[in-house]
């Protein structure tokens, strides 16, 4: 290493050549916009993480979404050493916590009446589409452009296409969001535009009876933060329910996020099946699938088989125990006001500066849009309106000011419940100098 070198770069540069991209995973790596290397973690203590090269930041990639409570909570990884210590990790049978830890995500999720756990996000996803197609007999499900629910087959298209090849925003075309998807996976799916009652309530009355599933995220976290217009989640209700089709609400971001009940708490729509993960375990890996009972009585009864040796193991559960006590009403009031307080500060920081741009969010998750002050209703118009290049300036600013966060523009900023009124001093010290730079 030459002393000019930084640790994670020379870190990177010897993860490179046994580890694709030097990183476990895309959205971390030089390409996802880490540039010129990724920092290398050291450790993580509530809302500040530390890397190689003893850098010091407020956090607010926070795992990307799952430490809603903090890095390393203390409480919950207290439970989850206790619980392994004294009975073990994984049985191949049911034990009793397991269905504790359920009994606690149904009292918390007002639409769940039954759950079921799982190990991440994309296989949450994917057993909702598939039990809707189970539970329905319908082959089509409904996605919209801008979201992500996870890299299976199923569903890993139209993420962020190019508009210029993903056809008219009422009717996009289905693109895939990588190589190696069959092009027939296509015909099981429908492209749409979000926030656009127009075109989904053309589709629903022609094709409607064909669809399994209508899936979306209840706010789009995958495109910066896009919140639903008003009547528009309605609209996705009242819609499946007329044509007998059901309504996966993706919230594997927003569950537990806004709300102890997630989304559909929030905006007050129920769906009828909930994909949860991220906020689920206290930042350890866990993800459920839940849903009504008329709905997941098809896993009960046999006609869709959920299975998977680490479905509700040990760590899993003991933390989802865990974490639910945690998640009390207080906290999530605290959480909002400080994340509210960030917001608002960088939103009048934009205007005393005169840098162009608009902060769109609900407090414990937003992002800044940089470069316009018009709406942002989807992924057409972030495509359109979002300036990448000042993102981008943005984010090295704020880097270089000791305030992490995702490169991207389109994803976000993570307020956890572990975020202080000092850190929000801090953060806006540095948007203060970061804007001026711009
Ligand atoms: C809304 C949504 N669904 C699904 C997923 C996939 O989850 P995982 O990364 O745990 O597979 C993500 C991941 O970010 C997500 O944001």
């Amino acid at each position: 290493m030459t002393e000019s070198e930084s640790k994670s770069e020379a870190l990177l540069a010897e993860a490179m050549k046994v580890f694709p991209g030097g990183v476990g995973s895309s959205a971390r790596g030089i390409r996802a916009g880490w540039d010129p290397y990724p920092p290398f973690i050291a450790q993580g203590t509530g809302s500040h993480i530390t890397d190689v090269d003893g850098n010091e930041y407020v956090d607010y990639l926070m795992g990307l979404g799952p430490l809603l409570l903090g890095h390393r909570p203390p409480e919950v990884t207290a439970a989850v050493v206790d619980a392994i210590q004294r009975f073990g990790t994984v049985f191949g049978l049911p034990y009793e916590l397991e269905a504790e830890a359920a009994r606690k995500v149904v009292d918390a999720v007002p639409s769940v009446d039954m759950v079921r756990f799982a190990n991440s996000g994309s296989e949450a996803v994917g057993t909702a589409v598939r039990l809707a197609r189970a539970v329905t007999g319908r082959k089509l499900i409904v996605r919209f452009e801008g979201h992500y629910h996870g890299w299976l087959d199923t569903v890993y298209w139209s993420n962020h296409p190019d508009p210029a090849v993903a056809g008219p925003p009422e009717r996009p075309i289905t693109v895939p969001a990588g190589k190696g998807l069959l092009p027939e996976v296509a015909d099981s799916l429908v492209v749409l535009t979000w926030n656009d009652p127009e075109s989904f309530t053309a589709v629903m009355d022609q094709i409607g009876d064909q669809v399994a599933a209508v899936i979306t995220e209840p706010a789009v976290l995958n495109t910066g933060c896009i919140l639903p217009e008003p009547g528009w989640l309605e609209l996705l209700r009242a819609k499946t329910t007329e044509h007998g089709a059901l309504l996966i609400f993706d919230e594997v971001i927003t569950g537990f996020r806004f709300a102890r009940g997630g989304g559909q708490e929030f905006f007050g729509v129920m769906p009828d099946i909930t994909t949860m993960a991220k906020g689920l375990g206290g930042g350890f890996p866990v993800a459920a699938i839940g849903g009504t009972r008329a709905v997941m009585e098809a896993i009960g009864d046999g006609r869709y088989s959920h299975s998977g040796t680490y479905n509700s193991n040990v760590i899993q559960t003991a933390a989802v125990s865990a974490t639910m006590d945690l998640l009390t009403p207080d906290r999530y009031v605290t959480a909002r006001a400080i994340g509210t307080r960030l917001m608002d500060g960088i939103t009048s920081l934009l205007k005393e500066k005169g840098v162009t741009g608009h902060v769109v969010g609900l407090g414990t998750v937003f992002q800044v849009w940089m470069g316009t002050d018009e709406p942002i209703r989807n992924w057409r118009d972030a495509a359109r309106l979002a300036d990448e290049e000042l993102f981008t300036r943005w984010w090295r600013a704020m880097m270089a000011r000791g305030v992490l966060f995702h490169p991207a523009q389109f994803e976000n900023l993570f307020v956890s419940m572990a975020h202080t009124d000092a850190d929000v001093d801090r953060t806006l010290e540095a948007a203060e100098g970061a804007l001026a730079s711009l």
